[in-house]
């Protein structure tokens, strides 16, 4: 097992390094993101490259060099800041998965490719969601998300690529901060809760939103990856 994180500075990024850095040895974990440097301290044992999803040769190099078979592909444009940079969102999040996607062609990795909740939409049944359902969502998030999940099918019946993947609720965690997306309140409240005393969530009151914890998050997506192939009936999400 020798892995690369996408995104490996961001929220789900940073306790993914930890969790498979204690899973399976620091030295086979590598960690790439488009932040130039990594300010957090307790990743400092890591192997940090620099590295923009959307530059192929750059993360060809990287896995080539590194001998990766597996990447958590985590590089993306969350739903709230999405929608303020709509093409930019999906520049990263569709061209960004397309590398990816092509690089685990050539070179035969597996790979984990988040999905979300964002890849519903008004028109989605609200209770006992179907795996296979309506998928129109409204946000340019929500749809590089179903279009993701597209994708991760067409490699995987194409051209045999492992793709595997989860379609998360928002993520509750303590210790990177979350990256810009409608469920950020739910931790942004405790943070505010003792830095403030008080909190003004955006959502009407009553709203319900699907939350997951962070360790249940992790141990989601590395059973995932590690679960026989031949156990696995969706390869989108
Ligand atoms: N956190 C959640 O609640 C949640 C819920 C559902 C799905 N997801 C999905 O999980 C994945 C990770 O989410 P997260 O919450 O850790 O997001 P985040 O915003 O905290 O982290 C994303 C990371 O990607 C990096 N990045 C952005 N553009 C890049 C680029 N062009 N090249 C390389 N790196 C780039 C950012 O610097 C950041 O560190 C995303 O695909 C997201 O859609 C997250």
């Amino acid at each position: 097992m020798k892995i690369l994180i996408t995104g490996a500075l961001g929220q789900i990024g940073t306790a993914l390094s930890h969790y498979l850095g204690s899973r399976y040895g620091v030295q086979n974990i590598i960690l790439t993101d488009i932040k130039s440097h990594v300010e957090d301290r307790t990743l400092q044992d890591f192997t940090y490259y620099t590295a923009d999803v959307r530059e192929s040769r750059t993360v060809k190099t990287i896995i080539r060099e590194q001998g990766i078979n597996t990447i958590y592909h985590l590089a993306a444009i969350l739903s709230a800041t999405g929608e303020n940079i709509p093409l930019k969102a999906w520049d990263i999040n569709v061209n960004g998965l397309v590398n990816i996607l092509e690089i685990a062609r050539e070179r035969g990795c597996s790979v984990f490719v988040p999905s979300s909740i964002g890849s519903f939409g008004p028109s989605t049944p609200l209770q006992k969601t179907p795996q296979v359902t309506i998928q129109r969502p409204v946000t340019m998030y929500g749809i590089t998300k179903v279009t993701g999940e597209l994708l991760c099918d067409y490699y995987y019946r194409k051209y045999g690529v492992d793709t595997r993947g989860v379609r998360f609720p928002g993520i509750i965690s303590s210790e990177a901060p979350p990256g810009g997306g409608t469920t950020d309140y739910a931790v942004e409240i405790y943070y505010a809760a003792l830095e403030k005393n008080s909190y003004e969530c955006f959502l009407a009151p009553h709203t319900r939103l699907d939350m997951m914890y962070m360790p249940d998050a992790l141990k989601a997506m590395v059973s995932l990856m590690e679960a026989p192939a031949s156990h696995l009936k969706h390869r989108n999400a």
